[in-house]
């Protein structure tokens, strides 16, 4: 064994966890949400990201302009259009977001943001870390809130992901100690776990959803996912209406398709990676991840994106037209309810349970035997007007 490596690997080490400590003693300074209802105007950056993501992201943003047109009339609230979160430019800079791109974030406290192409080893790109990922970081939008809902199965399932720490903290830094030797890393802090846990209960007592779950794989990842269970189940005890169970992830992958146990499920509060990886799972159930939107939740910042990739290949073979916008529309809804526009997020969200599952009138399927992405914008905002 050659001792070189083992303590170059030792010196990196040191130097990630005082960064987590630092990150530990950052994130327990923050303790207010921002009040949007206190802002002279609220600013909505506008960024469409890579492959079908402009189309897609476009397509909400018209809707959300047509919703939202009386605030921006009257000077409350303004869209910002954010170029450059594009692959060829974070190649070009090597770096996740670009400075330019993330100091114009910075100005905008909403981000609605299209999917961005993360490049993975074998890749012709520098093994850049994800765009998504490094933007959660950056703003710290600890809480990636994932609604699926299929009434007539009886699945009304909110997940709650932890966004910053465990396998996401830092994905990009593990160490590879010598060819035969690699290893990544898991983070947990205290005020990590407690912050996600507080925001799915205050959520589940707010909205009357009668169980939170805590989903970990605490009997083998003992340390981290132990202090995520321990930490959670601690907060529950504030909230004795709400019933409290805590499950693995592995048995919950397989109650997720049990019809009888499934419908049980209501707030699910859970680890970076699991959290990942179910509610891909779970949005299959919704007619898949184009169906599912998601909300990115910080004190200071929040972004609401699709839950899936970028579609290279759409764009390559020339069908990014007809791509499925559902994905940013339902990130839509959940960005008017977090500005305080919770009768607009209800109308949108009707219009779109009529046009997806109800009426029907057009298709999606990706292909031009369906319809575009901007004549099912038309679709939902004609819905729109037929319901106000
Ligand atoms: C998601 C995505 C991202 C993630 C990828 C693109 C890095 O899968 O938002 O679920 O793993 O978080
Ligand atoms: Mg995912």
């Amino acid at each position: 064994m050659n001792n070189e490596n083992i303590k170059s690997a030792v010196k990196k080490f040191e130097e990630l966890l005082i960064k987590q400590q630092e990150r530990a003693e950052r994130i327990k300074q923050d303790k207010e949400f921002v009040d949007y209802s206190k802002l002279d105007k609220l600013t909505i950056g506008v960024c469409g990201g890579d492959g079908i993501g402009p189309v897609i992201t476009h397509e909400a943003e018209r809707v959300l302009r047509f919703l939202l047109a009386d605030k921006v009339d009257a000077g409350k609230i303004e869209f910002k259009e954010i170029d450059g979160l594009t692959i060829e430019n974070r190649v070009a800079v090597n770096k996740a977001i670009p400075d330019d791109v993330l100091a114009e974030l910075k100005k905008c406290q909403v981000i609605l943001k299209g999917p961005t192409t993360t490049p993975r080893a074998g890749d012709p790109w520098p093994n850049i870390e994800s765009a998504n990922v490094a933007m959660r970081k950056e703003l710290d939008l600890f809480a990636n809130l994932r609604p699926v809902r299929v009434p007539e199965k009886g699945i009304d399932w909110t997940f709650f992901r932890e966004n910053t720490e465990g396998g996401y903290a830092v994905g990009s830094d593990g160490l590879n100690v010598s060819d035969d030797l690699a290893v990544d890393f898991v983070v947990a802090t205290s005020e990590g776990c407690e912050r996600i846990a507080r925001l799915a209960y205050e959520y589940a007592r707010k909205n009357k959803k009668e169980r939170v779950s805590i989903i970990t794989k605490a009997n083998v990842i003992k340390t981290t996912d132990g202090k995520f269970l321990k930490i959670c189940q601690k907060v529950g005890e504030e909230y004795p209406e709400i019933i409290t169970d805590d499950w693995y992830i592995d048995i919950t992958t397989a109650k997720l398709i049990d019809e009888k146990r499934r419908r049980d499920f209501k707030v699910f509060v859970l680890p970076n990676l699991y959290g990942d990886i179910i509610t891909d799972e779970a949005a299959e159930f919704q007619g898949g991840v184009g169906t599912a939107g998601s909300a990115n939740i910080g004190k200071k910042y929040a972004m609401f994106e699709a839950i899936h990739g970028s579609a290279p290949r759409m764009v390559k073979e020339g069908r990014d037209k007809f791509a499925d916008p559902c994905s940013m529309l339902r990130a839509a809804v959940m960005l008017l309810s977090h500005i305080g526009e919770q009768e607009k997020a209800d109308l949108l969200e009707q219009a779109l349970d009529i046009c997806m599952f109800k009426e029907k009138k057009l298709a999606i399927t990706g292909r031009d035997t369906g319809c575009t992405c901007t004549e099912f914008g038309d679709y939902v905002m004609e819905t729109v007007k037929k319901l106000s």
